[in-house]
């Protein structure tokens, strides 16, 4: 091949070279173009330099020299638009403005039924009661029996409670030695079953509170939901008064709502199987009585079933209603708010 013309084809594959990188739009055109101009095997500079080879010996160093010249424009070409291409993405960085402010993140909270249970166990330790947690499976000894709640009592239709399709063998208290026959499960429908728990494993005096989830099969609404919570206290020594279950209540009261406000407590008599006397307890505060739920003093068959005398100590029984408290606090009107895990809601509290 003649030099002027070897020359000349040089030139025009540095002209096309440099158009097509500068043309490529996006690095997968880009890598296209660069297989063709600077491809190891099959390239056009590749070729080039087989046309080299070819040039008679007296042309070859200015064919040479034209030939490196354009290798490296074309590579310098090739790092250019690469450069472009990424150059881009650079640009759309430094678009962005750090002067914003930041995407804080959400920090979750504690929910208002853990608030309130948190402070009502402090509360109550305060006043010397310890925490006590009982199994949310019960049986019929601990959840019925041991409570003097007969076979024949309403409260143990089948209907009223979450009984399980399992059985266990019974740890029936005043069986001694082998477990008896199978007794029914149920989810425990009071937290009262903690009482009988503690009593058959502490002698007296005992003063505990347990607070917990109980289930009944209510359909819910406003004011019903088949899970709840309950906070049953139980203090039993000798000489114990129903004038210590007031007191008890009425500062367990005023510290939780009281502040300035001064909390009043009523007692109505009632009817609870495990409590003789039996009172619902209502609380006054802000100018509206509100239900906290039952009390009495411990029946003489609960004492006896757990092996206590009912000669020797007395003792008296709450259980509270921990929705009912979270709720009144809050100015909540619908109970199932606190079950439907809606963070507009929570985040409130
Ligand atoms: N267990 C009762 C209920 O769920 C509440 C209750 C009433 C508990 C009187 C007590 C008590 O300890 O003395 O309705």
């Amino acid at each position: 091949m003649a030099l002027a013309e070897f020359l000349a084809s040089l030139d025009s594959l540095a002209q096309a070279a440099r158009t097509d990188f500068a043309n490529a739009t996006d690095p997968a055109v880009l890598e296209t173009a660069r297989v063709a101009y600077l491809g190891a095997k099959a390239g056009k500079l590749r070729d080039a330099q087989k046309g080299l080879g070819t040039m008679p010996p007296a042309d070859k160093p200015a064919a040479g020299k034209r030939f490196n010249e354009v290798k490296v424009a074309i590579e310098s070409a090739f790092v250019a638009a690469q450069e472009r291409l990424t150059s881009g993405k650079t640009a759309t960085f430094q678009a962005f403005d750090v002067t914003l402010p930041g995407r804080a993140k959400r920090l979750g909270h504690l929910h208002p039924i853990t608030q309130t249970i948190r402070s009502m166990k402090e509360i109550m330790g305060r006043l010397g009661f310890s925490a006590v947690e009982g199994p949310e499976i019960e049986d019929e000894w601990h959840n019925f029996e041991a409570l003097n709640i007969p076979l024949i009592h309403p409260a143990r239709d089948p209907l009223d409670n979450f009984y399980l399709s399992v059985a266990h063998a019974s740890t029936n208290g005043d069986t001694v030695g082998e477990p008896t026959s199978p007794t029914p499960l149920l989810l425990r429908s009071q937290t009262s079953t903690v009482q009988i728990r503690v009593m058959e494993t502490t002698p007296p005096p005992v003063r505990i509170i347990s607070l917990g989830r109980v289930y009944r099969p209510d359909t819910a609404d406003a004011t019903h939901y088949p899970m709840f919570h309950q906070i049953e206290g139980l203090l039993v020594d000798r000489g114990v008064t129903m004038a210590d279950l007031k007191s008890v209540l009425r500062l367990f009261c005023q510290s939780y709502f009281g502040g300035d406000d001064e909390v009043h407590i009523r007692f109505r008599p009632s009817f609870f199987p495990f409590t003789e006397p039996s009172v619902e307890v209502d609380m006054n505060w802000q100018g509206g009585w509100m239900e906290m739920g039952g009390a009495g003093m411990v029946d003489p068959n609960v004492l006896r079933a757990v092996g206590y005398d009912p000669d020797e100590v007395t003792g008296f029984a709450f259980g509270l209603g921990v929705e009912r408290v979270c709720m009144r606090q809050h100015g909540i009107t619908d109970i199932r708010a606190l079950y439907q895990n809606d963070v507009r809601f929570l985040e409130q509290f």
